[in-house]
């Protein structure tokens, strides 16, 4: 969801001002996606090199968090939207993490739509996690090295990955086009779609736009397409 500070400084507005805009974005763009059949979205909402920003943008950002878990959970019940979250969940503040867990648990049954935000969110972090976990099992006897597949490292990265297949698509709003540590593991044959339009202008149309050029490419995943023959 990137580009908010630049949305707003482009207004002469402070930072958080783009956050705010930027939090409102996030109900249209869950509509589209189930307008569009998808099943599964999954919103980079916080990196892990996040923190490195002024403590009261940090504070402003968490704020906003916790006033969408503590506004939003009931209508994604309504909705049937099963909420999760991955990342280093234990550097957020408290507050955040049991409105999490308790959205998580509320949520579970829900099955329209797999709303994934990823906060305090690094994917080279997430890959070493699941090396040290899967370190810990070898050590104690419950793993033999021959066992380690593909399968097996995905299950040992954040949340299990709940059984979630890896992503089709991936946006970057903004104009950026660069990957900044999202996924890294799961999106080795995600299509990539970059969009010049800052998060916060980012509308139901330019999601659904996304997707149609999505539709339109061919995914070979480096086989030869059906059409050609030998
Ligand atoms: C990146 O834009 C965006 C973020 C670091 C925060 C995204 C958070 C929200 C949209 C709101 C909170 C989320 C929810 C679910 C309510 P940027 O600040 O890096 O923008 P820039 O690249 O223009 O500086």
């Amino acid at each position: 969801m990137d580009g908010n500070g630049r949305w707003a400084q482009e207004k002469s507005k402070p930072r958080v001002f783009g956050h705010q805009e930027g939090g409102k974005k996030v109900s249209d763009v869950i509509e589209a996606a189930i307008e569009s059949g998808v099943k599964a979205l999954t919103l980079y909402a916080f990196s892990e090199e996040n923190w490195g920003r002024p403590q009261h943008e940090v504070n402003a950002l968490f704020q906003l968090l916790t006033s969408y878990l503590e506004r939003e959970v009931l209508k994604l019940n309504r909705e049937n939207i099963r909420f999760r979250a991955i990342g280093n969940l234990k550097r957020l503040p408290e507050r955040c993490q049991n409105l999490i867990a308790k959205a998580e648990q509320e949520t579970l049954q829900n099955d329209r739509l797999i709303l994934t935000l990823a906060l305090s969110y690094g994917s080279r972090s997430e890959i070493v996690e699941s090396c040290r976990s899967i370190g810990f099992k070898i050590k104690s006897g419950l793993l033999d090295p021959s066992e380690i597949n593909h399968d097996v490292f995905a299950q040992h990265l954040y949340a299990n990955n709940d059984g979630l297949a890896d992503p089709d698509l991936l946006i970057r709003t903004s104009g950026e086009q660069r990957i900044s540590n999202f996924l890294l593991w799961q999106i080795a044959y995600t299509e990539l779609y970059f969009s010049p339009v800052f998060w916060p202008d980012f509308s139901k149309e330019h999601f659904k736009e996304a997707i149609r050029d999505y539709q339109n490419r061919q995914r070979r995943y480096g086989k030869v397409s059906e059409s050609i023959s030998t």
